[in-house]
């Protein structure tokens, strides 16, 4: 009798995880219609988000529903979400492979780039690809989205809460931008 009972929980464990799962991949749908087939995007302008850390995803996803951080589209779309659901989004998408971006990149930026992201590296490491982590991935990011996301942190009148970000983000002129973007994306690993 107790065996059952033992039996009947662990079986109510697995169909709930289960269950849980197909519910993650069902709002993960939603995602897929604008950042791609697991969250491997087929640009420019729109991020991938496949195999960015958890605790990026989750973090920023909250700022945007708590209204902290700009954005164009993402504020108004998570409010629709629980947290619950953005901890389960943020989770699944970190599982999935960081998948580098096929672009094509201009040399003499590229070269300009890898010189100004030396005061990058330590906490992007050499090639964007952090791997702490906690960092998000730049390296085969879209350059097209990195230049903007750059412009937006040196810009005071752009909400975005990462101080350390700010900073790093306002040494840059309007030509390192574009350089440090186009060195990012170039980089497959
Ligand atoms: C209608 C298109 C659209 C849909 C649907 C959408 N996004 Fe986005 N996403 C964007 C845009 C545009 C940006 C750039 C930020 C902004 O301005 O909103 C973005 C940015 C992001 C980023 C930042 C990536 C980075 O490198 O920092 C994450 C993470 C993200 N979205 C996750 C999600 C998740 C999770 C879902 C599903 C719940 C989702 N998005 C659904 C358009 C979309
Ligand atoms: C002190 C550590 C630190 C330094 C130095 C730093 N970054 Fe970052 N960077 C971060 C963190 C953390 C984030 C995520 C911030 C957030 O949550 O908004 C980030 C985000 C970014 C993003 C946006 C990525 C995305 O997917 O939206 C870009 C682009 C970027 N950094 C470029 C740079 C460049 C270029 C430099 C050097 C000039 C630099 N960073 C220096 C820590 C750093």
């Amino acid at each position: 009798m107790r065996y059952r009972v033992v039996f009947g929980m662990i079986l109510a464990g697995l169909l709930g995880s289960a269950y849980a799962e197909d519910k993650t991949e069902a709002l993960a749908i939603t995602c897929n219609n604008c950042h791609g087939v697991d969250g491997v995007s087929v640009g420019p302008n729109m991020p991938s988000i496949g195999g960015l850390p958890e605790s990026y995803l989750k973090n920023i996803l909250l700022e945007w529903k708590a209204g902290t951080r700009y954005s164009a589209t993402m504020g108004r779309l998570v409010k629709g979400y629980s947290d619950e659901q953005i901890a389960a989004l943020a989770a699944y998408f970190s599982k999935k492979p960081w998948t580098p971006a096929a672009q094509t990149t201009d040399p003499k930026l590229v070269a300009l780039g890898k010189k100004v992201t030396a005061r990058c590296a330590g906490c992007h490491g050499e090639t964007g690809n952090a791997g702490d982590g906690d960092t998000p991935n730049l390296n085969g990011q879209w350059a097209e989205y990195l230049e903007l996301e750059a412009l937006k942190y040196r810009d005071d009148a752009v909400a975005m809460p990462n101080k350390q970000m700010r900073k790093a983000a306002q040494k840059l002129s309007e030509e390192d931008v574009k350089a440090v973007a186009e060195f990012y994306a170039s980089q497959k690993k």
